[in-house]
């Protein structure tokens, strides 16, 4: 956002290493403004899902430190940290595993111990903008990729965070599943994070883009313009 004063993450001289000693990704130091939209982008083991898991607070950088709203995320913070951010996985199976639909809708507000009115309430407000009446008995295991995908984003964005994460919001889901999971996300009215390797997606959704480079380091950001700079993204290995 333009003139926006307020960090909605700031991240100082950030790493992240595996326990087998990988390196998901190094020296990353960055700041986004309270409303940016920003994607991440870079060629398949760039280090983006290590990145938007040390910046959603998820996992904890091996160096430097991520502030979230000026909070450094710790154990004695986690509830603070959880109502302010959410995280939608790559991986909708990695996430889903409640009975049905409607409980999985449910769950984060059972977890912020919002009132069953809220709860009833939010839950219908949410399967009607989801357009997810005819699936809200259904296991979610029974769904097809891309109800999936919206199950799994609903049951985010119903928690109303201020920041929103998306590993690949739109990996293997095309069509119009594909348009509604972008309008859906064109109307979040917050800090959006996201990564793709899909450089429409983050054309559309995007104000601001960083690239990683193959070393697994920040290369460019800026404006989204930047992905128009062809030489860059090849040296990225994204063309
Ligand atoms: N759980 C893990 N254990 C060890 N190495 C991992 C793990 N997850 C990812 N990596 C490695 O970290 C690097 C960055 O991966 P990742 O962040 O997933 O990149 P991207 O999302 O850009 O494809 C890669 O070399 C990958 O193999
Ligand atoms: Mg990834």
């Amino acid at each position: 956002m333009i003139g926006s004063t307020i960090n909605a993450i700031e991240a100082e001289n950030i790493s992240y290493i595996y326990p087998d000693g990988t390196t998901g990704f190094r020296d990353v130091s960055l700041k986004i403004g309270e409303g940016e939209r920003v994607a991440i982008i870079g060629a398949n083991g760039s280090g983006k899902s290590s990145l938007l898991m040390v910046l959603s607070g998820l996992l904890k950088p091996k160096t430097g430190y991520v502030r979230i709203y000026g909070i450094e995320p710790n154990k004695k913070n986690v509830e603070t940290i959880r109502r302010m951010v959410g995280v939608v996985f790559q991986d909708p199976d990695d996430f889903l595993f409640n009975p049905t639909v409607r409980d999985e809708l449910m769950y984060a507000p059972l977890q912020l111990s919002w009132s069953t009115e809220e709860i009833e309430k939010a839950v219908k407000e949410y399967s009607e903008i989801f357009n997810l009446h005819e699936i809200l008995h259904k296991p979610p295991f029974r769904l097809s990729g891309g109800e999936k995908k919206k199950v799994e984003i609903a049951s985010v964005m119903i928690a109303k965070p201020k920041i929103l994460f998306l590993d690949e919001p739109t990996a293997n889901i095309d069509g119009k599943a594909k348009r509604k999971i972008m309008e859906l996300l064109n109307d979040f009215n917050g800090t959006l994070v996201l990564t793709s390797h899909e450089l429409e997606v983050a054309r559309k959704l995007c104000g601001k883009a960083i690239v990683m480079s193959m070393d697994r380091k920040i290369m460019a950001e800026g404006d989204i313009g930047l992905l128009d700079d062809e030489g860059l993204l090849e040296d990225a290995g994204v063309l």
